[in-house]
Formats: structure tokens, sequence, C-alpha cells
């Protein structure tokens, strides 16, 4: 491996693991994009945001356990600035809650802890998969140690993958709700 890049939001793990996981070719950075749960007065989290780490394009994400804690709009920004910083090739491959059988396409399944527990529906993740630029190639059931989970691929031309999905406006969602309010 040429290089690995761990991010996260608590500076204290990402100092933990430049002082205790140190190899040359091992690098931390601490993110600040702001999520209910784990950084609520953190920086809004924006498809142009750009990572930390360098020019170089990543040829595999792995994100276990993150977009669980997800609301549509930041989940949607975050696969547009993965998908501008991957290599043509790379590989995506992430856990999620999917709930087929909800009326809405989000839930916030519990209200009073915002985003302990998005649950999404199958349909709607590829919408956003396709309009940021990415083109799922296997969807996975659950297991008793892991949510669903999914790989994709960028798609090559995003340009048709925004006139063929539409707009990437997904709306704005109210934690533990199940409406758009926007
Ligand atoms: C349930 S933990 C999963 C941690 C680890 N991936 C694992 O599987 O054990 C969710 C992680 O997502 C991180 N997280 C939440 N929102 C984030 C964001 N906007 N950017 C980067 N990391 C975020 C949290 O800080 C937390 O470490």
């Amino acid at each position: 491996m040429k290089a690995y890049v761990g991010m996260d939001i608590p500076p204290k793990t990402i100092q933990y693991l430049n002082d205790n996981v140190s190899r040359p070719e091992f690098k931390y950075f601490a993110v600040p994009f702001a999520n209910a749960m784990y950084n609520p007065t953190g920086v809004p989290l924006t498809a142009d945001a750009t990572l930390p780490g360098g020019d170089e394009p990543y040829d595999l994400i792995v994100m276990q356990s993150v977009f669980t804690h997800f609301n549509p709009q930041d989940f949607v920004a975050l696969l547009h600035v993965l998908r501008r910083h991957s290599a043509s090739d790379a590989r995506l491959f992430f856990t999620c809650f999917i709930d087929n059988d909800m009326e809405s396409d989000f839930l916030d399944s519990v209200p009073d802890k915002p985003l302990l527990m998005a649950y999404y529906k199958e349909s709607f993740i590829r919408r956003m998969l396709g309009c940021a630029g990415w083109t799922p190639l296997a969807l996975y059931a659950p297991s008793n140690q892991m949510q669903h989970q999914f790989a994709c691929t960028p798609l090559p031309d995003i340009e048709h993958a925004v006139q063929y999905f539409g707009p990437c406006d997904f709306g704005q969602w109210e934690s533990g709700r199940r409406e758009r309010y926007v």
C-alpha cells in the first residue's frame, strides 16, 4: 500500500493515532464538518468542501457506520466531495441502514437523539449516488456484524449523470421527522 489516510472529527482521536499508530505511509486528519450527533457546532458540509490528505486521488474509500449518522443533504454533499477526490476506477464502500417499507425516503429514527440512527430507502440512496456521479456495483444484505453495505465506483461522465438523475437538491430535513420541510 502506497498511502493510507484516515479522517474523523475528534482531534483527540486523530492525535492518538498520530502518536500511537504511526507509519510513514499512514496519515490521519481531523475534519471540521458539522454533524448533529458528533459535531453540532462544526462547519457545514457542502459539495465543494475539500478533504485533507493531498492531491493524490483515492483508490479505495471505506466508511463504516458513517452515513448511518447523516441527513440527506450531508450524505449527498459528501458523495460529491468523495467523487472529486477519487480515481476514475476507485471503489467506495459504505454501510447504511436501509428500510424499504418506510413511508418516507429518510427517517431520523430516534427523535430525541438526532442522527443516532438514520434510515434510508434504497431507491433514494441510488438517486443520491447517481446525481453525485457514482454507480453502485453491489448492495450486500446486513449481517450480525454490519448494516447494509454498498460498493460503488465513479460514473465516467458526471455531466450525463446529473442530466439523467436530475439536480442534486434533496431538500432540508428535520431531525426526528419523516417530512421534508423545505
Ligand atoms: C458510529 S462511528 C463509526 C466509526 C468507525 N467508522 C467504526 O466503524 O467503528 C461514526 C463516526 O462518523 C464520524 N462522523 C460523523 N459525521 C462525520 C462527518 N461529517 N465527517 C467525518 N466523520 C464524521 C464520527 O466522528 C464517528 O467517528
